[in-house]
């Protein structure tokens, strides 16, 4: 008899993607759709929430077709999400009041240095756990409540709904205006600034802080737990797991220990750490952030390392600089020449996040000579990557006093073995790549999964773990890379001073 799958949906900034696992962890099918980028203003970052939703329905009525010959009984749906991006929209329509503010949207900086300049600010880090920052979700709220006409009043009288992306999706697969469920989890209701840290309720001196009503906030729920019933993609389907998409890639790369940490490198990079049932408080920019909670069982938390540009610096160099035809060419391209010829790229595009907090940094290329060829440029490109994963890494460090046995990593970056090594060696430490790729909706579909008892505990889902690569450090490498950190951290120094 076919086995029992699961249907996983990963709805990332560029695209939605549907997956069947089967209990082994392995991929039955895939469908994949991606959205359009809106663009309004410089800064502004935008995308259509009907459009997200009609790639969900049609992507997994795809993947579940695909996967109907081979595999058995759908038996639960999980939901990772791009995480911060915010959405409100009108209960009785189900229309979204404006389009959904993307994480990367830079237009509450104003707002946020108001905020910020408040006496009583210190009780966001104190009751959220984070800093006050235009990343999380909470000002972007704010934004939609102060600029869209009536909002506030439609808010207050209970006739809007806010979340974050699988909020959304939730609501409109349990039946959207006819009864659908309004919930977030844990996870995503952590990067909202609206959230108590220990008790993981929102909380009313946050809410109050950052102006917003309780009325059109979602119930928060464990991350692996029953949520509702998907009853928009022909048969019922039990939604049992919600997890935001970085913490789905810690649960899919099997991080349930204290220490154990992955990094995935896609758009962004984001490297989340175990930290246990403590909240670790951070003073050195990185994030205190929940990890994982499974009904019934303590909140799990993470420290994270957030970095707004990865993949999208190699894009740069592709369609904004022409230098190379594809993202794999970067690495050849590097390979020309032996090391970057003292040219360091930091690709603030929209400031800096982890750990440096700093919005108004503006990217550079610092070091420039006439020796410096575009192998040196593609090399630079590179290393940004690993100096951002390195910074992060002390900071993390410096908090948790966690060591880092190994890194986990995920994405699509990590094909690029010239910068896997990098990373190993700017590290010091082993870095381990998994053979399932698809780390986030793996983790989506682990927690819905779990919870129905497909897989009977998390021991089970880390014996499904296995490496596909790994790249030592070279100890006269990361010595002589230890040596070189100063004049990247300068060159951080001006970008930030550029922008100031
Ligand atoms: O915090 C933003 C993050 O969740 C976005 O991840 O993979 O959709 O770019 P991704």
């Amino acid at each position: 008899m076919a086995d029992r799958v699961v249907l996983a949906v990963d709805q990332g900034t560029t695209s939605t993607r549907s997956i069947v696992f089967d209990r082994g962890g392995r991929l039955v099918s895939v469908r994949q759709r991606e959205h359009r980028q809106y663009f309004p203003r410089p800064g502004w970052v935008e995308h259509d929430p009907m459009e997200i939703w009609a790639n969900t329905q049609r992507t997994a009525a795809q993947a579940l077709r695909d996967a109907a010959s081979s595999a058995g009984e759908v038996v639960a749906l999980g939901i990772a999400n791009q995480r911060e991006t915010t959405v409100v929209w009108d209960r009785a329509t189900g229309r979204p009041v404006t389009r959904a503010i993307v994480w990367q949207d830079t237009r509450t900086a104003d707002l946020v240095s108001r905020l910020a300049a408040r006496p009583d600010a210190a009780v966001v880090r104190e009751r959220s756990g984070m800093d006050i920052a235009g990343y999380f979700a909470g000002p972007r709220l704010r934004w939609v409540l102060d600029h869209v006409p009536r909002a506030r009043e439609r808010a207050e009288a209970g006739e809007l709904l806010f979340g974050t992306m699988e909020t959304w999706l939730v609501w409109n697969l349990t039946g959207g205006p006819d009864g659908g469920v309004h919930v977030t989890d844990v996870t995503n209701a952590s990067r909202t600034s609206l959230m108590d840290c220990r008790s993981c309720t929102w909380d009313p001196v946050l809410l109050d802080f950052f102006g917003i009503p309780a009325a059109l906030l979602p119930e928060i729920r464990p991350s692996v737990g029953e949520l509702g019933t998907a009853t928009a993609l022909g048969s019922p389907i039990p939604i049992t797991g919600t997890l935001g998409d970085q913490q789905a890639a810690l649960f899919g790369q099997a991080c349930f220990a204290p220490g154990e940490a992955k990094c995935t490198y896609g758009t962004g990079s984001f490297l989340l750490q175990n930290t246990g049932t403590e909240l670790v408080r951070t003073r050195s920019g990185s994030i205190s952030t929940v990890a994982y909670q499974l009904a019934g069982e303590p909140v799990h938390y993470a420290l994270e390392g957030s970095v707004a540009v990865a993949g999208a610096l190699v894009q740069w160099l592709r369609d904004g600089l022409g230098l190379i035809g594809t993202a794999p060419e970067i690495e050849t391209l590097a390979r020309t020449v032996e090391d970057n010829g003292g040219c360091y790229v930091v690709p603030a595009f929209s400031g800096l996040l982890a750990p440096h907090w700093r919005g108004e940094a503006r990217g550079l290329v610092a070091g420039l000579t006439s020796y410096v060829t575009k192998g040196h440029l593609a090399r630079a490109v590179l290393e940004a990557t690993g100096w951002q994963t390195r910074d992060v890494v002390l900071a993390m460090a410096a908090d948790s006093g966690l060591q880092l046995p190994s890194l986990r990593v995920d994405g699509g970056m990590t094909t690029n073995n010239l910068l896997m090594q990098f990373v190993a060696d700017v590290l010091d430490t082993p870095v381990v790549r998994p053979m399932v790729g698809e780390t986030v909706s793996l983790g989506a579909a682990y927690a819905a999964g779990l919870a129905v008892g497909l897989w009977a505990d998390v021991e089970a889902l880390r014996r499904n773990w296995h490496r596909s690569a790994q790249w030592s450090p070279v100890p006269a490498r990361a010595a002589q890379l230890a040596a070189e950190h100063p004049t990247w951290e300068k060159a951080v120094r001006l970008s930030i001073a550029w922008g100031a």
